[in-house]
């Protein structure tokens, strides 16, 4: 696999999530060119403007711009945010049908200006328009990748991290599957600076009955959060940020993102949230997390989920 060229990374959809990932890129310093798309030309001038005005106080220097789709042809990254969002009620998966047809025109003028880096999706439902992109744009595989459950695994650590009074970076837990609800916390892995989340239950009985509530909550958070301001976008800009780093700084960390299957977890053929080992080449390896009996059942029911609602547009 050749490795991605430059460090230029093309924002498709400047929307709250879109304009609030360019901002957290900006504030991390983490590329040196830095182009937003959108239909909406006014809003992305506007954003370039006061994105700009910001870089007197950025860590490092940032050539920021509006663009078009041929500034795709020597980006290393392109981010996906374009697209219909979540209205209250409303699920990710209920998406799908107008987001697909955005993404197929959106991915055919991206690809007709000669872009060979690596995709980074952030639109919902976001497993299924992973998937998607890389059958419409015939990338190889390990150059399309989903946030996945980045943002359910954040969650998730900040909450134990809350319980067990911790950082979250000290909490080593992940959750799997869709980035919906069909998601599963992988329990049997958890554990705080290498000791079990078992074996912290033991020591601390009291919490058993949280850790119900914590996955509920992990699950439902989007929902709550839609209903209280309208739509999320702090927490999963963070996220694309965190594999935007991890890519251009060719930085081998593991993190759960939305990744093709090929056999790893008994499934292939569907893109879904799993530890993954991102660089400069997009993912190098889908790391095979030991699973319960139970665990394994939910991945699986995650997984014809996902396969259910994307076999009409592929099969
Ligand atoms: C959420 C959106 C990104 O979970 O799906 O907040």
């Amino acid at each position: 696999m050749e490795t991605i060229k430059g460090n230029k990374v093309v924002l498709v959809g400047n929307g709250a999530v879109g304009s609030s990932y360019a901002f957290s890129v900006l504030n991390q310093g983490i590329c040196d060119e830095f182009v937003i798309i959108d239909l909406n030309e006014e809003k992305a001038r506007g954003d370039v403007m006061d994105l700009n005005h910001g870089l007197l106080y950025a860590p490092s220097p940032m050539n920021i711009y509006a663009g078009t789709y041929a500034d795709c042809h020597d980006a290393a990254i392109v981010v996906l945010c374009a697209g219909a969002a979540q209205k209250p009620g409303e699920t990710r998966l209920d998406l799908v049908s107008k987001n697909m047809k955005i993404f197929k025109a959106i991915i055919d003028e991206i690809m007709a200006s000669g872009f060979d880096g690596i995709f980074v999706v952030a639109t919902n439902p976001v497993d299924i328009l992973t998937y998607a992109t890389w059958k419409f744009s015939g990338l190889p595989q390990e150059r399309v990748i989903g946030s996945g459950t980045i943002l359910d695994t954040a969650r998730f650590r900040y909450l134990l991290s809350k319980e067990f009074d911790v950082a979250p970076s000290s909490v080593h837990a992940n959750i799997i599957g869709e980035h919906g609800d069909s998601e599963l916390a992988v329990w049997s892995g958890a554990n705080i600076a290498g000791i079990s989340l078992k074996k912290m239950l033991e020591d601390y009985p009291e919490k058993k009955g949280r850790m119900d509530d914590i996955y509920i909550n992990v699950r439902d958070a989007a929902y709550d959060i839609i209903k209280a301001k309208g739509a999320t976008y702090y927490g999963v800009a963070m996220g694309l940020m965190r594999i935007t780093k991890a890519i251009l700084g060719n930085q081998d960390v593991i993190l759960t993102v939305s990744a093709k299957l090929d056999g790893q977890y008994g499934h292939e053929d569907v893109y879904i949230g799993v530890p993954a080992v991102i660089n400069r080449n997009g993912i190098r390896q889908i790391i095979e997390s030991p699973l319960s009996v139970a665990e394994q059942q939910q991945f699986n029911r995650s997984v014809e989920t996902l396969k259910a609602i994307q076999a009409p547009f592929f099969n």
